[in-house]
């Protein structure tokens, strides 16, 4: 067998993608786009924290790939933590109900602290993460939210850096999920309904 076709059989874009996407009604944000957003949210807060060194504090697990490509993309020292908050299980609406699954490993008393947060949508769970945060007396909270939809009734929330408005319809992709799944498309997309009508 030639190295070529092994190759190909392999990692063909067209066809892997294909099988990731099953579901998928249209893709709303590409991958460069987020790419390129999040080089500049970098450049951003490389400029803004300097030597401070400040503690990334991903929201698992839709932050997942966002805070990875924000990290890889700043060039200051800073340090990373994660934690799990309760999300929708498998439904596509938010329940108001948070609790914390599994908190920092990092103390965050007098430090500077960015939150990294996938999407911002009723805005609960964000408004529940800094009131936690704030009891714990950092020096300053700082919110970077990839994506936000555009609510009326959404909570009164911080959100310093917002990377991409979208409207209020539920999406899949770049570390969101709809059941576990979709986590690992490159892009944000919309999911075509018939995937949650269907378990509704
Ligand atoms: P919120 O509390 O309603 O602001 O949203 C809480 C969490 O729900 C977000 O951090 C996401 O992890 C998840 N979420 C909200 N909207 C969507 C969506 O459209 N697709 C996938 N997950 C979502
Ligand atoms: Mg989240």
């Amino acid at each position: 067998m030639s190295v070529e076709s092994t190759v190909g059989q392999v990692t063909d874009p067209q066809s892997s993608d294909e099988l990731r996407a099953r579901g998928v009604a249209s893709v709303l944000i590409p991958a460069e786009k987020i790419q390129s957003e999040i080089e500049t949210m970098a450049r951003e807060l490389d400029a803004e924290y300097g030597e401070d060194v400040p503690l990334l504090v991903g929201v698992l697990t839709g932050a997942v790939s966002f805070m990875a490509d924000l990290m890889k993309a700043m060039t200051i020292p800073l340090i990373v933590d994660f934690m799990a908050i309760s999300s929708y299980g498998a439904s596509t609406k938010s329940s108001g109900v948070v609790r914390i699954l599994k908190d920092l490993n990092e103390e965050i008393a007098g430090r500077r602290i960015i939150v990294v947060e996938d999407i911002v949508d009723s805005g609960l769970t964000l408004q529940y993460l800094i009131d936690v945060l704030q009891r714990r007396s950092p020096k300053d909270i700082r919110v970077v939210a990839l994506l936000k939809k555009e609510k009326a009734d959404a909570a009164e929330v911080q959100v310093d850096r917002i990377g991409f408005h979208i409207p209020d319809e539920f999406v899949v992709g770049y570390g969101l999920d709809y059941a576990g799944r979709y986590r690992n498309l490159p892009y944000v997309a919309v999911l075509d309904p018939c995937v949650y009508q269907a378990a509704e």
